[in-house]
């Protein structure tokens, strides 16, 4: 099978190639070509893998040549960051919202010539939910919680949804959009993302360097760790329509966890040396941000695709530590450990 991954350099993309690529069959076929576009190259190992065919430029850039490839299954996970999208409005809407659009009308115009109906996963997010005064946001937000995104970020992560769900029942794709919970801990260095701190608290404590929480302690958060999210995106994609229960988007699990909780467990698996690496400056920009995010989430529809959220927050940071210790740099990634 011939499969696509937009966004295959990306932290969750790469990672979910890798997985791909491990696997003997992905929805009973093996996977025979996988195209990984992205604006930056994927990782060296994946380039390595005779399977893979990596094409660097914007998404927008690439749906010319889609438009004429068949396509067994496509998980689109290109996207801009929540921060670059509030810092530059059009990059946001260029790169999210009129990205998919040209994709999904890539594989609408290759599948009236082919008859070919393309898998289709999309990537989206919890930020579709937020706090509107008409609708006050339930502590645990559920698939069936009305979303209403608070930055634009998660406008266009619901505009796509919708468009999905749209393409989907006209019978263009079998489209599938599965929400995920914030992914900690995300490797290498901070980013655009105002979640960024939630794995910063971690990460960089484990490195042995100074940690800057900007939001209070108490402050709680649905997060699900790399290898969930990826098994999250594949079971997703493999689930029947039927098993999927409707063209709707639903939530990944996700543990629901304070940033208090998150300091106790790192104490508990590194160490209270390790722990003290973290302090904390109330940034107003980041918090007033974070207060309009969901406090927990429920994932009832993962849950019977058979998706389970880890129970304990240690285990999300002891996958980490396995990670880095099977990865070239666990010198440097787990230097507060020695
Ligand atoms: N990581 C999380 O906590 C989280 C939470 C909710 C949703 N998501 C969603 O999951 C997906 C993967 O997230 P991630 O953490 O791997 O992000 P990431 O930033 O590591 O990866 C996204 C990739 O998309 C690429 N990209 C951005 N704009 C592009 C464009 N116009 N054309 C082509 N490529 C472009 C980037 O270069 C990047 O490599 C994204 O859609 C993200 O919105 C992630």
């Amino acid at each position: 099978m011939k499969l696509l991954i937009t966004g295959g350099g990306g932290f969750v993309g790469a990672r979910l190639a890798r997985t791909l690529l491990a696997r003997p069959q992905l929805d009973g076929q093996a996977i025979t070509q996988l195209v990984l576009t992205d604006i930056a190259p994927p990782p060296a190992d994946l380039l390595a893998d005779p399977r893979v065919q990596a094409r660097t430029g914007t998404l927008l850039s690439q749906t010319p040549a889609i438009s004429g490839e068949d396509f067994d299954g496509v998980f689109h996970l290109a996207s801009a960051v929540s921060g670059e999208c509030e810092l530059d409005f059009e990059l946001g809407l260029r790169s999210n919202l009129d990205s998919t659009r040209a994709l999904l009308d890539a594989l609408r115009a290759r599948g009236a010539e082919s008859g070919k109906v393309p898998k289709f996963v999309f990537s989206s997010s919890v930020a579709v939910f937020g706090p509107d005064a008409s609708v006050p946001m339930p502590p645990r937000v559920a698939d069936d919680t009305l979303p209403a995104p608070q930055t634009s970020y998660g406008t266009h992560k619901l505009m796509c949804e919708y468009l999905i769900a749209d393409y989907t029942r006209k019978g263009y794709i079998d489209g599938r959009s599965a929400r995920l919970m914030t992914v900690t801990v995300r490797p290498g260095r901070p980013n655009g993302a105002a979640s960024s701190f939630f794995s910063g608290i971690i990460r960089e404590p484990l490195a042995g360097v100074v940690s800057v929480c900007p939001v209070d302690p108490e402050v709680s958060h649905p997060m699900s760790s790399p290898s969930q999210t990826v098994d999250g995106l594949i079971k997703v994609y493999e689930a029947t329509r039927e098993q999927l229960g409707g063209r709707l988007a639903l939530n990944l699990p996700g543990l629901n966890v304070r940033v208090a909780d998150m300091l106790a467990a790192l104490e508990e698996v590194a160490g209270p040396k390790v722990r003290a690496l973290v302090r904390f400056e109330r940034n107003e920009g980041i918090a007033g941000i974070v207060a309009n995010w969901p406090t927990g989430s429920s994932a009832e529809r993962a849950g019977k695709l058979g998706l389970k959220p880890y129970t304990q927050f240690a285990e999300i940071i002891r996958e980490y530590i396995a990670d880095c210790q099977a990865g070239p740099n666990a010198q440097d990634t787990l230097k507060g450990m020695q």
